[in-house]
Parts: C-alpha cells; sequence; structure tokens
C-alpha cells in the first residue's frame, strides 16, 4: 500500500500559503476532512484553494479578510496555525480561541508567548484573539513548555518571523520533520530559515514571500498505524513511500514486540522508500514513553497500546506529551483488554485474544486504535462515532479491505430506513469488522 502525504504537514503548509505574494502549489495532500475544513477557513481568509487528486494551488485574492471564526476553529484545533502568518502577512489577525478536546486543554500560550516576543499586540475580545503589530520584529523566543516543544507553536512563529524585520532564534523549537518541511516549503518562497528540524531554528526576516512547488511529506502516523495493523493481525504488508527514517523511535520499539520492519532497497532514500513489516505471532511485552520528536509519537500511543493489549507479559506505556490521552482505555477492555491505569502511565496486562464488541470513538487517533483492535479479535465489533477516522485517515475501510481484512462502513439508521422507507442521513456511520483475517498478505 502507498503512504499518503501527511495531515499534520498539510495543514501548516496550507496556512504558510497565506504568507505568499503568488500561488502556492501542494502535492501528495491528502483527501481528509482536516484538510477540506483549513481550505474552508482559508477561502474565508480570502486564499482560494484549488484541489484536484492530491495537488492542490492556494492563490490570495483578498487580503483584506483577517477573521476565522468560532465555528470553524472550533471543528479543528490546528486553525490556529493561520495566527502567525496572517498577523505577519495582513498586519491582523482575529482568531477564535480553540477549545479543549476529548484529551484535554490544547493550550496556546506558547504561541502567543511567541508572537508578543516578536512585538505583536495581543488582546481577547469575546472569545477571539485579536493579534496586530504595523511590522513584526526579530527577537529570541525561548518556546518550550512544561510537556516539551509545542509543533503547531512552531510552525506559527517561524511562519511569522519569515516577514519580520531582523532575526529571529526560536529555542526548544519542536524538532518533527513536519516542521522541517513547512521550513522547507517556505525556503522555496524565499524565507532564509536555518536549523528546521533542531532545537533551535533562526529566521532572518525578508520583505516578501513569492510562489512554491512543494511535495508534502508522507504522513509517518499513517504509516505506523498500518504497521501495527500488520502486527496486529500477524500480516505481511509492504508499503511504498513509508518515511522510515521519521519512525524510528516506533520501529525500534516494534523490534521489541517482534515485530519486523524491513527497507526493501537499502539503497532508497529512508524518508520515503518500500518498507515491508511482518510479525512473530508471539508478541512481546515492552516499556513505551511518548516523547516530542524523535521520541515515540503521542499519536501512535493508542494503536501501539492495542496492540500489546495481545502480547505475552505486562507493559508500560507514559503518556507524556497528553496526559489524559486514554479514552480508548475503556472501548479496549470492552473487548477484554486488560489495562490499568494510574495518571498519565497504563499497565497493559497482554491477553491471549481480544472479543469483539460494540465500541465508540472518541478521537481521531483513538478511533484508530479499537479498528486495529477488531481486526485481531475473535468476532465482530462495531465502531461508532468513525467521523473521527476521516480527520486523519483516507477511507481507511477501503485500504484495509485490500489488504484481506473483513471490515466494511455502513450506517445503521440508514439501513433501518431502507428497510422501512427512505430515511434520514444518519452522521455517525459505522465500521463493522466481522470475522477477521488473522493473516494478511499482500504485495
Ligand atoms: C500537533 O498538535 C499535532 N497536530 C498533534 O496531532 C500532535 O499530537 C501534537 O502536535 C504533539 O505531537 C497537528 O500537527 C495538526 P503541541 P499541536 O503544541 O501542535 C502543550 C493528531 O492526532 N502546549 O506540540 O497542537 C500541549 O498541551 C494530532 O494528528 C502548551 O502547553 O501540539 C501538549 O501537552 C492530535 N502550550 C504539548 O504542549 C501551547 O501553547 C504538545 O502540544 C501549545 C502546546
Amino acid at each position: 500500500m502507498a503512504v499518503d502525504g501527511s495531515k499534520n504537514a498539510s495543514l501548516p503548509l496550507m496556512a504558510a500559503a497565506l504568507l505568499a505574494d503568488a500561488p502556492v502549489t501542494l502535492r501528495r495532500v491528502p483527501n481528509l476532512s482536516d484538510v477540506a475544513n483549513m481550505a474552508h477557513l482559508l477561502a474565508e481568509l480570502g486564499c482560494e484553494t484549488d484541489a484536484t487528486h492530491g495537488t492542490m494551488t492556494l492563490n490570495n485574492v483578498d487580503t483584506s479578510l483577517t477573521h476565522a471564526r468560532y465555528d470553524i476553529v472550533r471543528t479543528m484545533r490546528a486553525s490556529i496555525c493561520v495566527l502567525g502568518p496572517l498577523v505577519a502577512r495582513r498586519k491582523i489577525a482575529r482568531v477564535s480561541m480553540p477549545g479543549g478536546c476529548s484529551f484535554g486543554a490544547r493550550p496556546i500560550d506558547l504561541h502567543l508567548k511567541g508572537l508578543e516576543a516578536l512585538g505583536a499586540k495581543i488582546q481577547l475580545d469575546g472569545g477571539d484573539i485579536v493579534v496586530s503589530a504595523d511590522r513584526l520584529k526579530g527577537a529570541t523566543i525561548f518556546l518550550g513548555g512544561a510537556f516539551g516543544s509545542t509543533v503547531l507553536g512552531t510552525a506559527n512563529i517561524m511562519s511569522a518571523a519569515t516577514l519580520a524585520q531582523g532575526t529571529t532564534t526560536i529555542e526548544s523549537a519542536a524538532c518533527e520533520p513536519e516542521i522541517v518541511d513547512v521550513a522547507d516549503l517556505l525556503t522555496k518562497m524565499g524565507a532564509k530559515i536555518t536549523g528546521a528540524g533542531s532545537p533551535r531554528i533562526t529566521i532572518e526576516g525578508v520583505e516578501q514571500l513569492g510562489g512554491a512547488d512543494h511535495h508534502v511529506i508522507p504522513d509517518r502516523i499513517v504509516a505506523g498505524t498500518y504497521a501495527i495493523a500488520a502486527a496486529i493481525t500477524n500480516g505481511d504488508i509492504t508499503f511504498q513511500d513509508f518515511p522510515y527514517d521519521y519512525l524510528l523511535a516506533v520501529i525500534d520499539s516494534l523490534k521489541q514486540v517482534g515485530v519486523d520492519v524491513r527497507k526493501v532497497d537499502e539503497s532508497e532514500d529512508s524518508r520515503c522508500c518500500r518498507v515491508q513489516v511482518t510479525s512473530s505471532r508471539r508478541l512481546k511485552p515492552v516499556r513505551v514513553t511518548t516523547q516530542p520528536y524523535p521520541g515515540f509519537p503521542t499519536d501512535l500511543q493508542a494503536q501501539m497500546l492495542a496492540l500489546l493489549c495481545l502480547a505475552e507479559g505486562n507493559s508500560i506505556i507514559t503518556e507524556k506529551i497528553y496526559p489524559e490521552r486514554f479514552l480508548h482505555v475503556a472501548e479496549l477492555t470492552r473487548m477484554g483488554a486488560q489495562i490499568f491505569r494510574e495518571g498519565p502511565t497504563v499497565v497493559v496486562q497482554g491477553s491471549p485474544k481480544l472479543v469483539g464488541a460494540p465500541v465508540m470513538a472518541s478521537d481521531l487517533r483513538a478511533s484508530a486504535s479499537l479498528v486495529l483492535a477488531g481486526l485481531a479479535a475473535e468476532g465482530e465489533t462495531i465502531v461508532t462515532r468513525v467521523y473521527h477516522l476521516d480527520r486523519g485517515y483516507m477511507q481507511m475501510e477501503e485500504t484495509l479491505a485490500a489488504l484481506g481484512a473483513n471490515i466494511e462502513r455502513f450506517d445503521p439508521d440508514k439501513e433501518l430506513a431502507r428497510e422501512i422507507a427512505e430515511g434520514p442521513e444518519s452522521t455517525e456511520p459505522l465500521i463493522e469488522t466481522t470475522m477477521p483475517v488473522k493473516t494478511v498478505k499482500v504485495s
């Protein structure tokens, strides 16, 4: 299977296009609801987007628009990453305060600290943040927080600093590959950035930024999710465009469990290559702690937890980024998992099997975790509220079915209505995983 372009790169890349005085083209943009939401938000900000077959062109046609409204921002927290580009290019930005999410508060204090350090004036007005500055001024900014660096905070400040007067240094910047991808696009647009991917990024302000043509990096979280799908079904999947280099912490943990993640051709670029994933039938327990990149990513914690429910022994997972990110635990327990939580740590007592059950998704990665558990469980698992899945996975049920899984998406209200008469379209499509296919053989 081919790995799609990264959602968590595409969103700040799209926001960065607000800085451009000419059209920006992004290639390999995934077709996801979060991306559609960002395109909707940009349209309201006078930046038209045109996307066909994964290629998106973004063009600023009205730079007088500067208000990101609550009803869009509340559906997608990542909307906050328009803040920096807007105030840098249009001198003012009004963005609704993003709410929290199902796994805890999602503060933006570091974003605001960084913009204030660049000389912006910050006001809170009726639930909106209003940020203004005639011209941002370069500064040295420490952007570390209690949970380490901030990914979208780094994207916001780095983007804003490209048009500031003078030089900006971001200390304790996020090192994620998605940040490097944003820096690569900004550099193509004419920005002067060094150190992206390291904890210290230096940006020398320029007068304006032009257009660019940029390929989005592969999605490491999607790749990691399907690698775990191969492992949890004792399967055998060969991937194209696998970001091997961006998943070394995950590959290390998987190898300890007994999962083999192998480059098919050592001469290929490790950031985007062919990789085969197979696993032994006996999974070993491990200790995993989520960390900022290059550590184990929090966005694969739920999926790894599902796998470790079937390991022979006790595993320990500690969540250092979002200590509350365990809503999937109760649902996995419904499937027979033995999981014991103590604050930011869970102990998973491996079971010989999981049993299919009706479960409910709560957030994007938790929903992926429940589907993976359903693939391995005995019997049928019904996962509801799978609209969460669509935020970060393109047609997951089709991808898994093509790999040999027994999975379908259906809408019980529609089924019922079809029996009685044409009924209303339900908003909560379901995924039904019937008797799982234990061995997934694809190439
Ligand atoms: C990005 O969110 C990702 N989203 C998240 O992926 C990911 O979980 C997260 O980084 C951590 O890797 C996108 O890139 C669109 P943070 P972001 O700012 O940037 C605290 C997914 O599933 N913090 O790096 O919003 C924060 O509470 C999503 O694809 C502050 O305290 O995350 C958290 O504990 C979920 N103050 C930690 O830092 C701030 O101002 C890391 O957050 C900002 C963050």
